[in-house]
């Protein structure tokens, strides 16, 4: 019998872990074939008119989308080739969600808040440097109360607070040897809670304010979610920082003061949602798969 199923990528490591399990029952709703792969799979070619394959095939006959979960961690050889075939796929008419360009603006701490600052998004005051000097400068601009972030990282690894002008001068001189850059942010007083935003296309699907037990409030630190209705100034912000970036799916993070200030504090182009989840009614899956699937019958 001829398929006529439209058939969907899921690009990941894990095709057993929940979120992928979760659009693999939405995709069956909506009459899609989950095809998962694996970077590993793919293989980029030049000059041979085979452009990207999976599993030696021209992977635009294999599937008429991708969602990319997550892009995963490796070298930065390996990253800077997997945004690259993302970018290869998309030109061979293949929809990739998210797109390699916008990963690659978001996975970027500076230069996505960068573009979110130019475009009129409230973000944290920010400093990044190479040099220890520079970096100190930037400590002392920033008032001392500061988060060190490294570039490229997620859940929370490898965010510290630096408050103390001794740490600072001995931590940037070290990561300054050790050819690291460093990544500074003003301290925004969230009261150990801040705003995820779960958005899809030009809407937020779902949103859940994280609670923690201290000021990292990463579901993957400890955070737990309740469901929050947000005003139409978050949600609106929300949508314009993932726009901004080109993510069509997005887990944009906001903290709030106890003023009432915001500051987006960065788009996640690979968001998971197994937490959010738990505080809606709407299958955050289904929001996705949907989405996909309009796009490619619009
Ligand atoms: N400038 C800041 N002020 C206060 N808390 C922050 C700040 N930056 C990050 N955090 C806290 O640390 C957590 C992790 O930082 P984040 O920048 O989101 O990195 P990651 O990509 O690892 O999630 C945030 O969810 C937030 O709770
Ligand atoms: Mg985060």
């Amino acid at each position: 019998m001829l398929d006529l199923a439209m058939k969907i990528g899921i690009l990941t490591r894990n095709p057993q872990a929940w979120c992928n399990l979760q659009l693999k029952q939405a995709m069956v709703k909506f009459n899609v074939t989950p095809v998962c792969f694996g970077f590993k799979d793919l293989m980029g070619t030049i000059g041979l008119r085979l452009g990207v394959t999976l599993h030696g095939k021209p992977i635009e006959d294999e599937v008429s989308a991708v969602i990319v979960r997550p892009i995963g961690s490796g070298s930065l050889e390996q990253i800077i080739l997997r945004v690259d075939l993302l970018k290869a796929i998309e030109d061979l008419g293949v929809k990739v969600v998210n797109r390699g360009e916008a990963i690659e603006k978001a996975v970027d701490k500076y230069y996505s808040l960068l573009l979110l600052e130019r475009n009129d998004i409230p973000t944290p005051a920010t400093i990044v440097a190479e040099g220890y000097g520079e970096a100190l400068r930037g400590y002392r601009m920033l008032g001392g109360n500061t988060v060190l972030k490294p570039l490229f990282g997620s859940r929370g690894v490898g965010v510290a607070r630096v408050e103390v002008s001794d740490v600072a001068i001995r931590l940037f001189r070290l990561l300054s040897s050790q050819r690291s850059v460093i990544y500074l942010q003003s301290y925004i007083p969230h009261g150990f809670s801040d705003i995820r935003a779960f958005v899809v296309g030009d809407r937020v699907v779902a949103s859940a304010r994280r609670i923690s037990g201290y000021w990292k409030t990463n579901v993957a630190q400890g955070a737990w979610t309740r469901s929050v209705k947000l005003n139409s100034e978050l949600e609106d912000a929300a949508v314009k920082a993932a726009s901004i970036l080109g993510c069509e799916i997005a887990g944009v993070d906001i903290m709030v003061t106890r003023d009432g200030r915001f500051f987006v504090n960065e788009v996640n182009s690979q968001p998971d949602w197994r937490g959010l989840q738990s505080t809606t009614d709407k299958n955050i899956a289904e929001e996705i798969v949907g989405y996909v699937v309009s796009k490619l019958k619009g």
